[in-house]
Formats: C-alpha cells, sequence, structure tokens
C-alpha cells in the first residue's frame, strides 16, 4: 500500500499512474465496518487490477464546533494498518498545512438542498464538505467514488455538485452499516458513555416504528413527525435531546404538506456532547 502524507503536489502525478479504474473513498479516519464496507465496494468496483485509494483526513473546515474538531479521534496507526489488511492500494493523509493554503478563499456552496437538516443547524458545514470533497476529486481524479447513505443529505449534495459542476466522476452510494442492534456505525459511538451507547439504538427504533405508519396509507407528515418524537423522548436518559428531526422529499430534500413520494425521515439527536445522525426512506403510502 502506498502511504502519501503531505506531498499533496505529487498525488495527482502518482495517481495517473496507478492502473485504472481508480475508486476513492473518502473519509474523516477513526474507520470502522461502514468504512470498510466502502472499500469492500471499491475493490469489488474496480476489480483485482483497479486502485482502490481512500483519503483521510479530519477537515477542519466542516467542523462548526471547536470542541467537536478538537476531539475528533484519530488513531492514523490503526487506521493505516486496517486499509493495508483490507487491499487499499492508497492512502491518502494529507496535513491540514499542506492541504489548504494558509489564505485559501475559495469554498463550494450549495444553496438548495443543503439549507434543511444539518444544513439549517450546522452552517458552512456543507460548504466544507463539497470543498474538501472536490479537492480530492481533482487531486486523485477517481473513476469513481464512493460514499455512504447514512449520510443521506451529504451524498445527495455530493450528487448535485458533480451534476451541476459537470465533475467527471461517478458517485456510488452504499446502505448504511449497524451494529447488531440497530445503532448505525459511526466514529463518534466510541465517545458515548455505556449508558447513552445502550440506549441510542432508540433513534433508529424510533425512526421505523414511525415509518410503520406507511401501511396504514397515512399521508400526513404531521402524524409520521408525532410518532418518532414520542418514541424518541419516551423515558429517554438525562443527557438526551432531538436537535431536529424532519420529514422531507427524499429527492428535492424540501418540505412535504402530503406524503406521495419516496420521502426522508431524519434527525439528529444529542446524548450529552455526542451528536447522533440517522433516518428512514418511507417508500410506500
Ligand atoms: P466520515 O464520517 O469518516 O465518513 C466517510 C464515509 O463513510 C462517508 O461516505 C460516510 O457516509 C460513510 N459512512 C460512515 N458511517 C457509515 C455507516 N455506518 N454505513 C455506511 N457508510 C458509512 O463523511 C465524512 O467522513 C466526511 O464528511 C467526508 C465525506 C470524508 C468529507 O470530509
Amino acid at each position: 500500500m502506498i502511504k502519501v502524507t503531505s506531498e499533496v503536489q505529487t498525488i495527482t502525478q502518482m495517481t495517473r499512474d496507478l492502473p485504472s479504474p481508480l475508486a476513492l473513498v473518502p473519509t474523516m479516519g477513526a474507520l470502522h465496518e461502514g468504512h470498510l464496507a466502502l472499500i469492500r465496494r471499491a475493490r469489488q468496483l474496480v476489480g483485482p487490477d483497479g486502485t482502490v485509494a481512500i483519503s483521510i483526513f479530519v477537515n477542519p473546515i466542516q467542523f462548526d464546533r471547536a470542541s467537536d474538531l478538537t476531539n475528533y479521534p484519530r488513531p492514523l496507526k490503526s487506521d493505516l494498518a486496517l486499509c493495508e489488511r483490507a487491499g487499499v492500494d492508497l492512502a491518502f493523509t494529507p496535513q491540514k498545512d499542506f492541504f489548504y493554503h494558509s489564505d485559501h478563499s475559495v469554498i463550494v456552496t450549495e444553496s438548495l438542498l443543503s439549507k434543511g437538516l444539518c444544513g439549517s443547524i450546522r452552517p458552512g458545514h456543507f460548504d466544507g464538505v463539497l470543498t474538501v470533497v472536490i479537492k480530492l476529486f481533482n487531486l486523485l481524479q477517481p473513476t469513481l467514488a464512493i460514499f455512504g447513505e447514512k449520510d443521506f443529505q451529504q451524498i445527495n449534495l455530493i450528487r448535485r455538485m458533480v451534476r451541476d459542476l459537470n465533475i467527471p466522476v461517478e458517485i456510488v452510494g452504499h446502505p448504511t452499516i449497524r451494529e447488531p442492534d440497530g445503532l448505525a456505525l459511526s466514529s463518534r459511538n466510541i465517545r458515548l458513555t455505556q449508558e447513552h451507547r445502550e440506549d441510542a439504538p432508540r433513534i433508529q427504533r424510533s425512526l421505523s416504528a414511525a415509518s410503520d405508519l406507511a401501511v396504514t396509507g397515512e399521508q400526513d407528515p404531521a402524524a409520521y413527525l408525532r410518532s418518532a418524537k414520542k418514541h424518541l423522548l419516551a423515558n429517554a436518559p438525562d443527557g438526551f435531546s432531538i436537535e431536529y428531526l424532519e420529514l422531507i422529499d427524499a429527492e428535492s430534500m424540501q418540505a412535504v404538506s402530503l406524503l406521495t413520494k419516496p420521502a426522508l425521515l431524519a434527525t439528529a439527536c444529542y446524548y450529552g456532547g455526542i451528536r447522533l445522525i440517522d433516518h428512514v426512506v418511507i417508500q410506500d403510502h
């Protein structure tokens, strides 16, 4: 496995010399089974002779809270060992000062899909995500790039950027990987207290209980939101709170007044200072 840390200038030349197709899995590290599933999918898609590349970079410009950036886990050595074992060909782990010029002043802003959910709560977050992702695309020039559907708004925004800016890369989505108890895997899970970790499957349980209303033909968004909220808050432990709970059109990501098309019931919740997101897609009405 080739490891490239600081030489941002040479990475493009290097990736050009690697066998194509090249699949990129962008990450912020603290790798878990969710990331490894993306790596395996990348290998499947490029075949044994293609190139699987991963980037590991805790992107400072997508964090809206300094404490979240400081506390983000950075187990680089064990991450690289996992990549090696998973058959990654190239690990790009740029250092912040090489990646962003000290006076960098261009960012990518999306102005429609980024308005709701995480975008409304975390100003500038998706500008930071899109900017780092387009830089990674430009540097590594992947044939395809794989993103998790857990971060539904993120992948939608990346698809929109690729479409609107004509970026020559194929975006592939991967379903959410979960713990056996239903909690979506996240690099943040290891920071939960034991009590909060045991309770955390309530998020997925509440969303799926609400989505069960679809079998009754329910089309009123308020009914889904009421049900999800009731389950989220019932006997919740101290420190639990809902940041947002929204039901939106899965494609346009705008609020809906009647459910007629696939919709997204999405939430972000806090356990103490740890923020977890999850969603369900409601298909049948
Ligand atoms: P990070 O949170 O490290 O996630 C990297 C990729 O793994 C993302 O595409 C994310 O959706 C996917 N992923 C995370 N948990 C998953 C799970 N349980 N199941 C399936 N996929 C999962 O998302 C980011 O980093 C950053 O915003 C990034 C795109 C790298 C830009 O900095």
